[in-house]
C-alpha cells in the first residue's frame, strides 16, 4: 500500500455480517496516520537547511539508542524518538536569513533562534499525539544548570525526553559539518560531552551516551542519513547530500543549496565508502526536482518501528 492511501484511507466500514472492527486496532491505525503526516511536516522544516539533512533521523536514533541503554520502558524510548524525530519543528518559524546564514550568528539573529521551541510547542499544543512528543520539542535547549532556553530550567525540572534529546541534538551538531566549520570526529564530540557533563548536560545520561561511543555503537548512525547510507557531499558547494534507501544507481539527487544535479553510480566491488556514489552531471535540478520532499519510505518505516511501541 503506498503511504498515500496509508494516511488518507478511512477505517473500512464493516459489512453487516462481520464482527465490529477492533476499537483498539482503528485507534491504532488512525495514531500511525497522524504521526505520520507529523514526521512529514518536521522533514520538510528540516530540509529548509542544507546542511541539516538526516539530522532528525541521527537524532531519533541515538535517543532511541539512548534510552534503551538508560534502561527506559520500550514505551519511553519510543516516544522519545518521536519527540527526537519532531524537535526542531518549530525552525519552521525562523526566515532563511537566518536558517541559512553561513557564518556565526548575531546576538539579534540567535534570539531568533532561541524562540523556536515555543514555536514547536504551540504548534503541537492540541495535537492528539502532543503528549508523545510536546517535553522534548520544548525543553531539548534547556541546560542542566539553568542557563539554557526556553524556561532556563534546571536539573530534574528538565523533563527526561527534554535530556535525552539535549544530549543528542548537541552530539549531531558537534559531529556535522557546517558552512563555517567541519563537523568534528565522534572521540573529539564525546570528550566535549564529557566536559559538560552536570552543566549542561545530564551526567548519568551523558555518561551512558560516552559508552554507547566508546563501543562504536554510534558510528553506523554519524554521518549516515538512514541505516546503511552514509551522508555524501555537494561536490560543487559542500554541503550533505541525502541519498534514499529505495535509490538505485541511475538515479539524480539534487543538491539542496546549489541545485546541482548528482547522478548515483555503484561503485566499484570491494571499493570503500557509499555503494551508490554520487557523481556531478554538471547540470542543475528544476523547480521541481528541488521540492522538499519528504522521505515517506523511512517515515513508514519509523511509524511502523514506533507508533504501536509508543502506544504500550
Ligand atoms: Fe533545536
Amino acid at each position: 500500500m503506498s503511504l498515500w492511501s496509508f494516511l488518507t484511507r478511512a477505517p473500512a466500514a464493516p459489512a453487516p455480517s462481520h464482527p465490529a472492527p477492533d476499537a483498539a486496532a482503528i485507534a491504532a491505525d488512525q495514531n500511525q496516520s497522524l504521526l505520520a503526516s507529523l514526521l512529514a511536516m518536521a522533514w520538510v522544516v528540516e530540509a529548509r537547511d542544507p546542511y541539516t539533512g538526516g539530522h532528525l533521523w541521527r537524532v531519533s536514533r541515538y535517543a532511541a539508542l539512548l534510552c534503551e541503554q538508560a534502561g527506559s520502558a520500550k514505551s519511553v524510548c519510543a516516544r522519545v524518538a518521536i519527540g527526537a524525530f519532531l524537535h526542531d519543528l518549530g525552525k519552521v518559524g525562523i526566515p532563511d536569513a537566518v536558517l541559512r546564514k553561513p557564518g556565526p550568528l548575531s546576538e539579534e539573529e540567535y534570539a531568533v533562534i532561541r524562540t523556536h521551541p515555543d514555536v514547536g510547542a504551540r504548534l503541537l499544543a492540541g495535537h492528539p499525539l502532543a503528549g508523545w512528543a510536546l517535553q522534548a520539542v520544548h525543553t531539548h535547549h534547556e541546560r542542566l544548570d539553568g542557563q539554557g532556553y526556553p524556561c532556563g530550567l534546571a536539573g530534574d525540572d528538565i523533563p527526561y525526553a527534554g535530556r535525552v534529546v539535549a544530549l543528542c541534538d548537541a552530539f549531531d551538531a558537534m559531529t556535522s559539518t557546517r558552512p563555517y566549520r567541519a563537523g568534528m570526529p565522534v572521540e573529539t564530540a564525546l570528550e566535549r560531552i564529557t566536559s559538560g557533563l552536570g552543566t549542561q548536560w545530564d551526567a548519568a545520561l551523558g555518561r551512558s551516551f560516552v559508552a554507547l561511543g566508546s563501543e562504536g555503537l554510534l558510528d553506523h548512525i554519524a554521518g549516515h542519513s538512514d541505516d546503511g547510507i552514509p551522508l555524501q557531499q555537494c561536490l560543487m558547494c559542500g554541503p550533505t547530500l541525502v541519498v534514499r534507501r529505495e535509490q538505485r544507481a541511475g538515479q539524480t539527487v539534487y543538491c539542496r543549496n546549489c541545485g546541482g544535479e548528482h547522478r548515483l553510480q555503484a561503485a566499484s566491488p570491494g571499493a570503500d565508502g557509499p555503494a551508490l556514489q554520487a557523481v556531478p552531471t554538471g547540470g542543475r535540478g528544476t523547480a521541481a526536482d528541488l521540492e522538499p520532499l519528504a522521505d515517506m519510505a523511512l517515515i513508514e518505516r519509523f511509524v511502523r518501528d514506533s507508533a504501536a511501541q509508543a502506544l504500550a
